[in-house]
């Protein structure tokens, strides 16, 4: 799919932050891509030195005015990167959280073999780091704005291979009530994506990926494999004022797969 060009300046004049593009197969990409198409200005981080190469052309791309390293591992990235766009911008109007994390021994066993460590990790850098980017956005969101996360399907149901970031997809969709509930008075509207599945760098952690991507495609309704485009487009409707009386969904962008047995 391309980005559609009809009224291409629909958050003209926008501003927002996109966090977890790790190449030009990340999900945070298809979002970079289709908020830039809509004319909107982004600020863009990368993991470390190690993804910066993959990255910075992306953010050239995109003419990413503010492009800083973020590891949420790192105390104080996510704050210096939220410094530097109230210093650069003084408004802030979205933010794309597109990342997850679990160590290898703890994704790939059984949620009941799961040590504190891992645990702790998987949630630390699955979750807690929407709400501390939810609770640094808020002071530059003065005109209100749109805060997303990723999420995926096996929150809700037991997903083979999913493991432990189930567990961490569900606390997530749960923030992402608690976030619309709270900050809604002040104009701020809080969603989850859930895209269904895609052949990006952290999908191939999870075993047996290719037999679900398989499933997902002959399951679906729409018998199609979305595209990190089809997330990147309905994730920046969602940023529109047209969607202004939306917040605190879980918008299944998956050829309706999770509505299927
Ligand atoms: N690929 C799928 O099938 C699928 C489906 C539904 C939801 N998702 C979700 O989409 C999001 C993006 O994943 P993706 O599939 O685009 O893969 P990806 O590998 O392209 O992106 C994952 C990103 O997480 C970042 N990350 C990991 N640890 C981090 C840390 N400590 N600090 C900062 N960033 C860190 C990586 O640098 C990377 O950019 C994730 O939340 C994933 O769970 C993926």
């Amino acid at each position: 799919m391309s980005i559609p060009v009809v009224n291409a300046q629909l958050l003209r004049g926008r501003k927002g932050l996109i966090v977890g593009i790790a190449n030009d197969r990340s999900i945070a990409w298809g979002c970079a891509r289709a908020f830039h198409a809509f004319g909107a200005e982004l600020a863009i981080t990368y993991l470390n030195d190690k993804a910066k190469p993959h990255v910075e052309p992306l953010a050239r791309h995109v003419d990413s005015p503010i492009f800083m390293p973020m590891d949420m591992a790192i105390e104080g990235q996510l704050e210096s990167v939220f410094e530097a766009i109230s210093e650069t911008w003084g408004e802030l109007d979205f933010v794309v959280h597109s990342i997850a994390f679990s160590p290898k021994d703890t994704l790939g066993g059984r949620v009941v073999d799961v040590p504190r460590d891992g645990f702790l990790k998987t949630m630390d850098i699955s979750c807690w780091s929407f709400i501390r980017m939810a609770h640094l956005a808020e002071p530059l969101m003065k005109k209100g704005g749109t805060l997303f996360t990723m999420t995926y399907y096996g929150s809700q149901k037991v997903v083979e291979n999913y493991n432990i970031m189930g567990v961490a997809k569900a606390a997530l969709e749960s923030t992402v009530r608690y976030l619309a509930a709270e900050l809604g008075p002040k104009n701020i509207r809080v969603h989850a994506i859930s895209p269904g599945a895609l052949a990006t760098r952290a999908a191939s952690g999870i075993p047996e990926f290719d037999e679900l991507l398989e499933k997902t495609k002959t399951k679906s309704p729409a018998r199609e494999l979305v595209s990190i485009d089809d997330v990147g487009v309905a994730t920046a409707f969602l940023a529109h004022d047209a969607a202004r009386l939306i917040t605190g969904q879980v918008l299944y962008v998956d050829g309706g797969y999770h509505i299927i047995d």
